[in-house]
């Protein structure tokens, strides 16, 4: 078959995944509490269906032939984390060698089956002691991650050469202390800021770190969920909304971590609600001079917005939803199990963006996935026929195609995920692998899509 969208020399094809997500072992090989584990004992009953992050999806037993898979279906690349509280149990002190044991064959094995370990620090899997001594609102947190930071390029950064200080460092914002779906649970627009903040310092002091280290041909980056913000109309009060919301949800994070600075306009807001984080002397310049050498690009869904049809209650808690309300485009097209709206062309207006606000940055799709509740359903003998990720993939594709026909520094594209895995509150409702996985039994089972990639990356394009 003609190969009607061909992809550039080098192309990245693979997956991603994170420690909490996929390892399991969670009392296992000295791997002490995080987070999820703890908020887990507490409240079971959060988590969909009961499952917690005990077992998840074995990998740290089975990476071995998981790997395997991986280089059957195509794989070039794969991005996984290291889970902080398995490599020094508590956040600090001690490295533990059992962790370096495990990284190092995970590493070791994929670097054997010619698949490149693109591997990031923190995937929403904050040690349980680093959390009670105040998380990402404590400074001394901030300095106990930057010494883990070391650590890991110390050890392994020999054979590692792509490296991400943070997935999605918004969400644990959201989900920690604002919208109540991570643990700590607190609604508390201020402190979220001051997360996000010391976030964005955790990452500049991780990247300052990486760059004492000889390692002359290794880069590192930062993996940040772009939505691009669509306004519902032209009139100024929707693009106004949603300029804020790009304010709030993208640009927080997108502009220190490329251009080393916050916008203008968002400060300003910050200030005149009185919700500015406290800063330290020296920040603004740590920021300024670690930028980022690349970027990872994770999307979903995109964001739609209008201006708020009411006011909002003043006696309310501060929420970035006072400015703007969700808006409900009719007609669009739903992914429903996951309840999130399919818009291909998003990944095409992000690299757009990038290209024209970001000085073109290099970057990747570090994930894009569709998750689906109960698959079993589209198993046709033996195998789950998922041709709505295949359409849902494609389609993807041919836009990121677009993109880098007209000059977009995009190289390549990962899927979330590997295998199906444990989906934080949502554990194992969605699933979004190229594998299915026996709960029970711990089985992979190739999906029709694990197939189709296959060819994709034989081909280098479809
Ligand atoms: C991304 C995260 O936000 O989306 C993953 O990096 C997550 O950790 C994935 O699993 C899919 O979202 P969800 O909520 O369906 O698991």
């Amino acid at each position: 078959m003609a190969i009607q969208y061909k992809f550039p020399e080098g192309f990245w094809w693979g997956s991603a995944t994170s420690a909490t997500q996929m390892e399991g072992a969670a009392s296992e090989g000295g791997k002490g509490l995080n987070i999820w584990d703890y908020w887990y004992s507490q409240e079971p009953n959060r988590f969909f269906e009961g499952v917690g992050p005990e077992s998840t999806s074995d990998f740290y037993h089975t990476y071995k032939q998981d790997i395997k898979r991986m280089k059957e279906i195509g794989h070039n690349t794969f991005r996984l984390s290291i889970s902080w509280s398995r490599f020094i149990p508590g956040g600090e002190g001690e490295v533990n060698q059992e962790a370096v044991t495990f990284y190092n064959n995970v590493i070791d094995e994929l670097i054997a089956n010619d698949i490149e370990p693109f591997v990031n620090l923190f995937h929403f899997d904050m040690p349980l002691e680093m959390q009670e001594k105040g998380g990402w609102e404590s400074r001394e947190v901030v300095e106990a991650y930057t010494t883990y930071a070391k650590k890991a390029y110390e050890f392994f950064g020999d054979r590692v050469k792509k490296w991400f200080t943070f997935n999605e460092p918004i969400v644990p914002v959201e989900g920690g202390y604002l919208y109540d779906f991570h643990y700590p649970n607190v609604v508390d627009a201020k402190r979220a800021f001051q997360v996000a903040y010391n976030t964005m310092i955790a990452h500049a002091k991780a990247v300052e770190a990486f760059r004492t280290f000889d390692y002359p041909d290794s880069k590192i980056g930062i993996i940040l969920n772009l939505t691009p913000s669509y306004p519902r109309s032209q009139n100024p009060a929707d693009l106004k909304a949603s300029n804020i919301c790009d304010l709030f949800f993208n640009r927080s994070f997108l502009d220190p971590a490329v251009k080393g600075e916050y916008p203008k306009e968002l400060v300003d807001l910050l200030e005149e609600h009185g919700q500015l984080p406290e800063m330290e002397k020296g920040d603004a310049q740590l920021l300024k001079n670690n930028t980022v050498d690349i970027l990872g690009v994770n999307y979903y869904q995109p964001r739609r917005v209008k201006a708020k049809e009411h006011l909002p209650n003043p006696y309310s808690p501060f929420m970035p939803d006072w400015f703007f309300d969700n808006y409900e485009m009719p007609g669009r097209k739903m992914n429903p199990y996951r309840g999130w709206e399919i818009y291909e062309k998003g990944i095409y207006d992000i690299m757009i963006n990038l290209k024209e606000n970001y000085g073109n940055i290099e970057s990747f799709i570090s994930e894009n996935g569709m998750g689906v509740q109960n698959e079993e359903r589209f198993i046709k003998d033996g195998r789950i026929e998922d041709d709505y990720r295949i359409e849902f993939i494609q389609g993807h594709l041919e836009w990121l195609h677009k993109a880098i026909q007209e000059g977009c520094n995009a190289k390549g594209y990962h899927l979330w995920t590997f295998l199906d895995n444990w989906s934080w509150m949502n554990a194992y409702k969605n699933r979004y692998g190229f594998f299915s996985v026996d709960l029970e039994t711990k089985e992979r089972t190739a999906k029709k899509s694990a197939y189709w990639f296959t060819e994709v990356s034989k081909n280098n394009g479809f």
